[in-house]
């Protein structure tokens, strides 16, 4: 007696799946076009770059590893999300090329050969770059530096 109904059910349940997969403003497909700032990618490459500092006074350079990753995939979302910004001359992506590259390559390697005595210099190589794009393109007021204190209190920097 309730396979019939139980059949309609699932009937109704798929119709009703492919009737949303097929309508083109679905809220699923208008999430895949949010686009973040430039100033929320800021904001989060600022927080990658405080917790590789404490990744690298930790000698954990897995996770110094991962966070150099995270600020590359970031500086490529702010070069493909905006080519150009505001009243800055200069392309972006050409700005992240001039003082990014070079920083986050030497770290890389820094990082590969486990080096900490050049992680510090290149390091702060790296917050020099952050600060030279921020002076060039007007927004020198966002001054970056050595983070002070670690206020990640619910991840774990050290290696077990
Ligand atoms: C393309 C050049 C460029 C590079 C390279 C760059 N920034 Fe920025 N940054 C900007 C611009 C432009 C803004 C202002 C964006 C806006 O809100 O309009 C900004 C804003 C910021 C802010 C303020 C965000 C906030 O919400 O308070 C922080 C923090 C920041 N950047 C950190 C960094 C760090 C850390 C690095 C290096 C790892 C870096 N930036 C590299 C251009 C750059």
């Amino acid at each position: 007696m309730k396979l019939p109904i139980a059949k309609f059910s699932l009937f109704l349940c798929v119709t009703t799946l492919f009737a949303a997969c097929a309508t083109p403003h679905h809220p699923q497909h208008e999430h895949s076009h949010y686009t973040p700032g430039l100033g929320e990618i800021m904001a989060q490459t600022a927080v990658r770059h405080a917790k590789l500092w404490f990744a690298g006074q930790a000698q954990n350079w897995d996770l110094a590893a991962y966070e150099v990753d995270e600020l590359h995939e970031g500086f490529e979302d702010a070069a493909k999300f905006h080519p150009t910004h505001k009243h800055i001359q200069q392309p972006i992506p050409a700005l992240i090329a001039q003082h990014m590259d070079q920083p986050l390559k030497d770290l890389e390697q820094t990082i590969k050969d486990k080096n900490s005595q050049t992680f510090n210099q290149h390091f702060d190589d790296l917050t020099v770059g952050c600060n030279a794009c921020h002076q060039i393109s007007d927004f020198g007021f966002n001054r970056v530096t050595r983070p002070t204190h670690n206020p990640f209190t619910n991840q774990t920097f050290e290696i077990r």
